[in-house]
């Protein structure tokens, strides 16, 4: 195949037949299917096209609401986009629980944003650059002005600005390490804007300086906001009377040391706490997508935040003092609520409806508690009947629609498993059985095409 030329300046219709054509068996069917998921209002699509480049169609995620949520005894019906089966519904089925047990209590920790302009400089004299650093920081401050007016008349702007010394891991490495207030913004366009006016600032004052000439030079390696950001921290917490915690086949005392053991195993195992954090994620993200935040910042200050003392551990931990019983998460998040695409996307202005229009800060509030509740569901599950039943249960939709069960056939098939564990080779049999199937190999196929 031949590469291709200015292939993002072709028109979406060449770029769909290319596609269908050198890539696809049915390239008529392709092109359909792709259409077929496009926007029926033009204007609505066009929005959905300019978002990234080159665009064919749209990619559907469900679009889902967890109700029950009472945070700091607000009640919160809660936006969540996610494919997996199982996470809205253990999101809400944790809601429910806590919101009979008093609801999450969460609060704001800090706010700070961090950014960084990186550079080499390989003077001699140390404590001279810092003299002169300290000698020339009010230009940071006073020339980004008209950049940071807008964040300032809302409260935010560069909060301080360090020289900071790196050539012990690496000659010559400096770092200009800034700190931010970016108010209800998430802040990267305001703060790699910034950074890259302190870069040019600091070249020129370095180069304009006393210092001798053969410390006069820099290199300027990036600039660049940090998505890790321990100082945007966020805490939500459940508990209640241990005796609360009434479970089916458990007794609650039992119960709650079993989650507390839970618990402890992701705190000191990384295996273990890699999946825990990855179900906390599973809440996290759904509201990070349904909100039109980025998540792959969000996933990637968070697991750094959980290594933060060398070794990767648990987001979440439990408490169990006489009879009261706890379960926090302390984690750093990086929200917004205004920029981005949070008033653009149709669904994602729709999710800030639904939450009442949250500051950042609330939004942080309500995320976090989704996270802890989705862990809090996971931990149950794991710790009473095991994961699979729910997860099964949920998942065995997916296993129906892909033998492309009808209506009828799977609302049989899911009163069938009411009572009873689903597996996939259960749910083949009696979906065969029901059709009059007499070997599964048709129905395994299917599964596997
Ligand atoms: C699955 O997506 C998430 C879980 O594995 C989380 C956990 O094990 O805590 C259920």
């Amino acid at each position: 195949m031949q590469p291709v030329k200015g292939f993002s300046k072709w028109s979406k219709d060449a770029k769909i037949e290319w596609v269908a054509n050198e890539f696809t068996q049915n390239p008529t069917k392709t092109i359909e299917l792709l259409k077929s998921y496009f926007h029926s209002d033009a204007q609505t699509q066009q929005l959905h096209d300019e978002f990234i480049e080159n665009t064919l169609s749209n990619y559907f995620l469900p679009f889902a609401v967890a109700p029950n949520f009472l945070i700091n005894n607000k009640p919160y019906c809660v936006p969540l986009a996610i494919e997996e089966s199982s996470v809205v519904a253990a999101a809400a089925k944790a809601a429910g629980y806590w919101q009979k047990r008093g609801g999450f209590k969460t609060n704001i920790i800090s706010t700070t944003k961090i950014g960084q302009v990186h550079f080499i400089w390989n003077g001699l004299n140390k404590n001279d650059f810092f003299s002169f650093f300290e000698s020339i920081k009010h230009l940071f401050i006073e020339e980004t002005d008209p950049i940071t007016k807008n964040m300032r008349q809302r409260g935010g702007g560069i909060n301080d600005i360090f020289l900071v010394d790196k050539t012990h891991l690496e000659p010559g490495y400096y770092q200009l390490h800034v700190t931010f207030e970016t108010c209800d913004s998430m802040g990267a366009n305001f703060i790699n804007t910034v950074l890259e006016e302190l870069a040019k600032i600091l070249v020129r004052e370095i180069q304009q300086s006393s210092l001798p000439i053969s410390e006069q030079e820099i290199s300027i390696i990036m600039s660049i906001l940090s998505n890790y950001t321990p100082d945007c921290l966020v805490r939500a917490e459940v508990s209640c009377p241990i005796q609360q915690l009434n479970e089916d086949d458990m007794d609650p005392q039992q119960f709650a040391e079993k989650f507390y053991r839970a618990v402890r195993i992701a705190e000191i195992e990384p295996y273990r706490a890699a999946t825990h954090n990855k179900g906390i994620m599973n809440g996290i993200d759904s509201v990070v997508i349904a909100t039109g935040n980025d998540f792959r910042a969000i996933e990637a200050c968070a697991h750094t935040y959980a290594s933060r003392n060398g070794q990767y551990t648990s987001l979440t931990h439990c408490t169990i003092n006489d009879d009261l019983f706890s379960f926090y998460i302390e984690i750093p998040l990086s929200l917004g609520t205004v920029g981005g695409i949070t008033s653009l996307h149709p669904l994602v202005k729709l999710a800030h409806e639904i939450l009442s229009y949250p500051n950042a800060q609330e939004l942080m509030q309500i995320t976090a508690a989704v996270g802890l509740a989705q862990n809090f569901s996971a931990l149950r599950s794991l710790t009473t009947t095991g994961i699979q039943k729910g997860h099964m249960k949920m998942h065995l939709l997916n296993i129906l629609n892909q033998l492309e069960a009808t209506d009828h056939e799977k609302m049989l098939i899911v009163e069938y498993f009411k009572d009873k564990v689903v597996s996939h080779s259960a749910a083949v049999d009696i979906f065969c059985q029901l059709r009059g199937i007499s070997h599964p190999q048709w129905a395994e196929d299917k599964l596997r095409s």
